[in-house]
């Protein structure tokens, strides 16, 4: 029997995600049949580059595919089945200030951590809502499956405005990054691993990971780390940064050995050693810009004017890509594989409430995600876990009510900050970068 053939919509097209992504769909011709692909994106200047590149890419490895690149709501979303979602209001422009601004206050400046992801929520949550609703009025069916961050506020802010919509799926692939860098430590295909993970996006930690054979392997995983230290899957491929990022497992682990935490939380466990270790005149948005960014659109560029791939790797093996492709592919064949996803808790973690959007394992298929349970937590997970839920809801609904006096309770919360006045100091700041996207804080 011939499979059905799928239609994408790629919004955000002109990111620097996006060929790694289509390159992903194209190596999956074999087991997800596509019939169209469409590039959508508000800034049609970065989109054409992306999209030209994809004409060529398409025309040598994908030639089957109804390849299109525009920004048309109508034309993007009509008859679509999935949408991928990676936008960035603001752009990397904007993220250099949430991570400088915060710096210059004595705070951590990070994409989607403390100050620096409570910015860029504020950011976000309206180009999300206005994207979804004109989605829905194209395409009610399709999956929107979201990568946009900061995951957490952005899964939270769209719970609250689309609480009936079954077919949003917010999944970030950083535990997938961090499943494939234990494959590599181990030696073994971290396809195969079935982890059982509990948190928040980017807060959370991974307490078993069993083989094929039911053995867990977080012993040994723990065993290597403090021996040896703890590195990306893909290291060679890395900055600097990632590269200290990941490093800084061990020093995790040697303090809270239970389980093997996410990369992220070294934010918050460690928020005075990691501002004095980043550099306020040069932030991971100057790496990006001065890098990834850099070099895919000079590629993307080359790739156009000569009209073939050639020698070109762009393209590299990129988890971001392959995995929301996987994804898409398991839903759209209901093959039901394991993926961690974000959820309303429901009681998946006993002993947290209900409506928080947690972090945790689902079998994933036709219907969306069927997570597993965790059970209980204990007091030192449920403690961070609860303080930084609040600050993600208070954000949420400092944006939805337009309160300052929210905003400033979220930002005190956060454990990158803690101390009130140095709250007030950023908020104000960050109020002033954000005029433009923010709503008015009263
Ligand atoms: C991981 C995270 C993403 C994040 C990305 C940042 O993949 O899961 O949420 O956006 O890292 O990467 P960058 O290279 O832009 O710092
Ligand atoms: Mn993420």
């Amino acid at each position: 029997m011939n499979k059905k053939e799928f239609t994408i919509t790629i919004a955000g097209g002109g990111s620097t995600w996006t060929p790694g992504l289509l390159k992903a769909l194209c190596k999956r011709k074999g087991t997800f049949p596509l019939k169209r692909v469409v590039l959508f994106d508000n800034n049609p200047e970065r989109q054409e580059v992306i999209g030209e590149f994809a004409k060529v890419l398409f025309k040598e490895e994908y030639p089957t595919v109804d390849f299109e690149y525009t920004t048309s709501p109508e034309v993007a979303f009509t008859g679509t089945d999935f949408v991928f979602c990676q936008i960035r209001t603001g752009g990397y422009k904007m993220r250099e200030l949430d991570e400088k601004i915060p710096l210059s206050l004595g705070a951590i400046g990070q994409e989607t951590c403390g100050p620096g992801g409570f910015a860029y929520g504020m950011r976000s949550i309206g180009d999300m809502i206005k994207l979804i609703e004109e989605v829905r009025k194209y395409a009610p069916e399709a999956w929107f499956l979201n990568y946009t961050n900061p995951a957490a506020i952005v899964a939270d802010a769209l719970k609250k405005a689309f609480p009936n919509d079954k077919k949003i799926l917010n999944i970030c692939d950083q535990p997938v990054n961090l499943l494939r860098s234990y494959g590599r430590l181990l030696g073994m295909d971290s396809s195969e691993f079935e982890p059982v993970y509990f948190g928040l996006n980017h807060f959370g930690w991974f307490t078993n990971i069993y083989d094929k054979n039911g053995v867990d392997l977080v012993p040994k995983l723990k065993d290597i780390t403090l021996n040896s230290g703890f590195k990306p899957a893909d290291a060679e491929q890395r900055d600097q940064s990632w590269l200290d990022t990941y490093a800084m497992v061990r020093d995790m682990l040697v303090d809270f050995p239970d389980y093997m935490p996410n990369t992220y939380l070294q934010y918050y466990y460690y928020p005075e050693y990691k501002k004095a270790k980043l550099d306020p005149e040069y932030t991971r948005a100057n790496e990006v810009m001065n890098g990834r960014e850099k070099r895919v659109f000079e590629e993307c560029r080359e790739i156009a004017a000569r009209g073939s791939m050639g020698e070109s790797n762009v393209v590299h093996n990129d988890a971001h890509g392959e995995m929301i492709v996987e994804v898409a592919e398991s839903i759209a064949f209901n093959e039901n594989r394991i993926y961690i996803v974000i959820v309303q808790n429901n009681g998946l973690i006993s002993n947290l409430d209900d409506d928080v959007m947690v972090e945790v394992a689902a079998n994933l298929g036709i219907n969306g995600p069927r997570p597993f349970g965790v059970g209980k937590i204990g007091t030192f997970y449920k403690g961070l876990m609860e303080q930084q839920f609040a600050y993600e809801r208070l954000t949420v609904e400092a944006w939805f009510e337009g309160s300052y006096a929210k905003a400033l309770q979220a930002l005190t919360l956060n454990r990158t900050i803690v101390d009130a006045k140095k709250a007030r100091k950023i908020l104000d700041a960050l109020i002033e970068a954000n005029k433009e996207y923010w709503p008015t804080l009263r």
